[in-house]
């Protein structure tokens, strides 16, 4: 493999390692994820998660794997492991069929992890242009260079928005019940210098009526082909409250998390994680041990709630997409 980098997930030649995202922002630990097995772990426990990133870090894994020697039975079994990691991102199962259908493994896994940077661009491209100089953003989960090979889905818009020199004031949402909002998407717009404001995720309903927010924006980890998407739980929540206070409402994704074989949101799967990351987190709980809890990785927002979607093709309304715009630009 040629080395390559980005923000989680590094390729010396010989090693693939990622960065744990369970350990940020206290800690940068690099893991070595070469190993199918081992990358399945990493992804299951969030090590590296996002959309993009597991389908990129997954085929890293593979094309590592193939370097090392693996026949091509040991291959196609942990294609499949892989494939299963985790249920909602499709864009893991993306880039698992197309490492299936590779016939050179390691220049396969180098092109996803290349378009993936691309794409990000074109996200970056489509959806700064909609962003008003001054206006307050808010957004859930993390989407940027965490999430994805490059700058970023929702997130790389609003840092394409700042670096342009708009007034930009993001508000991240703590997203519970693992905090990527507090812990991974705060961290980067630290480091990328943006301003923002961390909230608890029960806050954005205030906000919104104090006249703060502007406009939303998230990222998605599977669209429907009639517009209805997944992302991580509570956007539907955000979605009712920005319609609700009319602000307007934009998932952003890359076209490979797109799933036109999922008729509607009804049809995609969602991840149900263990209960105990309702109940404490860490070593830390703040529940009886034993109390029942319910733990959606996800929700599905229909698209009668979205403004419009910013693909990294360009932008298209809720009408468009509910008129099967998607079926005709990738089917
Ligand atoms: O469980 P996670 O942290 O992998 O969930 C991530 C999200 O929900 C993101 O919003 C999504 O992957 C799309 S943005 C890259």
């Amino acid at each position: 493999m040629n080395p390559f980098e980005s923000l989680g997930l590094r390729h010396d030649g010989r090693t693939l390692w990622v960065l744990d995202q369970t350990q940020l922002p206290d800690a940068e630990l690099w893991l070595d994820g070469s190993e199918p097995d081992a990358m399945i772990a990493l992804i299951q426990r969030l090590a590296v998660r996002g959309a993009p990133l597991i389908g990129v870090a997954a085929a890293a894994s593979l094309a590592t794997f193939v370097q090392r020697g693996a026949s091509a039975t040991a291959y196609a079994s942990a294609c499949a492991a892989l494939r299963a990691a985790r249920p909602t991102a499709v864009n893991l199962m993306w880039a698992m069929d197309r490492m299936k259908a590779a016939a050179d493994p390691e220049a396969e896994a180098q092109a996803i992890f290349e378009e993936d940077v691309r794409l990000c661009e074109g996200m970056a491209v489509h959806g700064s242009a909609l962003i008003q100089d001054g206006e307050g953003i808010l957004t859930h989960c993390n989407t940027g260079g965490l999430a994805t090979a490059g700058i970023g889905t929702a997130l790389g818009v609003l840092r394409r928005a700042h670096e342009q020199g708009k007034r930009i004031h993001v508000y991240a949402d703590e997203t519970r019940p693992l905090l990527q909002g507090g812990r991974l998407t705060a961290w980067e717009l630290m480091k990328l210098g943006i301003p923002a404001t961390l909230i608890t995720d029960s806050m954005a309903a205030l906000l919104m009526r104090d006249g703060k927010v502007q406009r939303v924006l998230v990222g998605s980890d599977r669209v429907a082909a009639n517009g209805d998407f997944a992302n991580k739980v509570g956007t539907y929540g955000v979605a009712v409250l920005a319609r609700f206070h009319g602000v307007p409402f934009h998932p952003v994704a890359p076209f490979s998390t797109v799933d036109l074989a999922c008729p509607n949101g009804a049809a995609i799967p969602i991840e149900e994680r263990d209960p105990a990351e309702v109940r404490g987190y860490g070593s830390l709980r703040w529940a009886p041990e034993g109390m029942p809890a319910w733990n959606p990785s996800f929700d599905v927002t229909p698209v009668d709630l979205v403004t419009s979607l910013v693909l990294d093709r360009g932008v298209y309304s809720a009408e468009k997409l509910r008129s099967g715009v998607l079926a005709s630009l990738l089917g």
